[in-house]
C-alpha cells in the first residue's frame, strides 16, 4: 500500500469497506488541450482523439463542451485529498467526492471532467441542468465515454454529471 494513504488517515479497513479500484498512472500521455489560463490537460492519445471528436460533433450541434479536468498523478490527488483534510474534513467523507490517491479514474488519462460554456458552476450537481449534459447523455457513449458517477453508483461516490470516461 502507498504510505502515502495511511498518512491521510485511508486505512486497508477503509479501502476494503468501500471496494474501491486501483487505477494505474499512464504511461504514454499526450496535449490533449490547454487552458485559456495556459493550463495544460493530458489524456492518452485514444482519449484525446475521442474528445476531439466528441467535441467537434457537439459544436455542430451548438453545444460547446469544455475541458475542466484530465489527467491527474497520484501524488496530486494526495494534495487534493490533503486540502480536505486541512478544511477540517473526515476522510470517509472526503471520499465520497474525491478517490484515495491510486484509485482515481483520472490517473488512466481517460476520465475527464467536463463542463458548460453557460454560467453554471464548474463540478457541481447543476451540470446536469444543462444542454451539455443533455447531448453527452445521447451521444457520448457513440465516442466510448461513459458517466462513471450515476445517482446510486456502486463505487459510493456522490453522483458526479460531470465526469466521463473513455473505454478503448
Ligand atoms: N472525483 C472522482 C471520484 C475522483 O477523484 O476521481
Ligand atoms: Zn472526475
Amino acid at each position: 500500500m502507498n504510505p502515502a494513504l495511511e498518512q491521510l488517515g485511508i486505512t486497508p479497513g477503509l479501502l476494503d469497506a468501500r471496494g474501491f479500484i486501483a487505477q494505474h498512472e499512464a504511461q504514454h500521455l499526450q496535449l490533449a488541450e490547454t487552458g485559456e489560463d495556459g493550463r495544460e490537460y493530458l489524456l492518452t492519445p485514444a482519449t484525446s482523439a475521442a474528445w476531439h471528436s466528441m467535441k467537434i460533433a457537439a459544436q455542430r450541434d451548438g453545444i460547446t463542451l469544455v475541458m475542466v479536468s484530465a489527467f491527474r498523478s497520484v501524488q496530486r490527488q494526495v494534495e487534493i485529498v490533503q486540502a480536505k483534510l486541512d478544511e477540517g474534513r473526515q476522510i470517509a467523507d472526503i471520499l465520497t467526492v474525491v478517490a484515495p490517491p491510486g484509485y482515481s479514474e483520472h490517473h488512466t488519462g481517460r476520465a475527464i471532467d467536463i463542463g458548460s460554456d453557460d454560467d453554471t458552476p464548474e463540478l457541481e450537481v447543476a451540470f446536469e441542468t444543462t444542454a451539455a449534459f443533455a447531448w453527452l447523455t445521447q451521444h457520448a457513449n457513440t465516442f466510448g465515454f461513459t458517466m462513471s458517477y450515476p445517482k446510486g453508483n456502486s463505487s459510493g461516490y456522490q453522483y458526479e454529471p460531470w465526469h466521463w470516461c473513455f473505454a478503448g
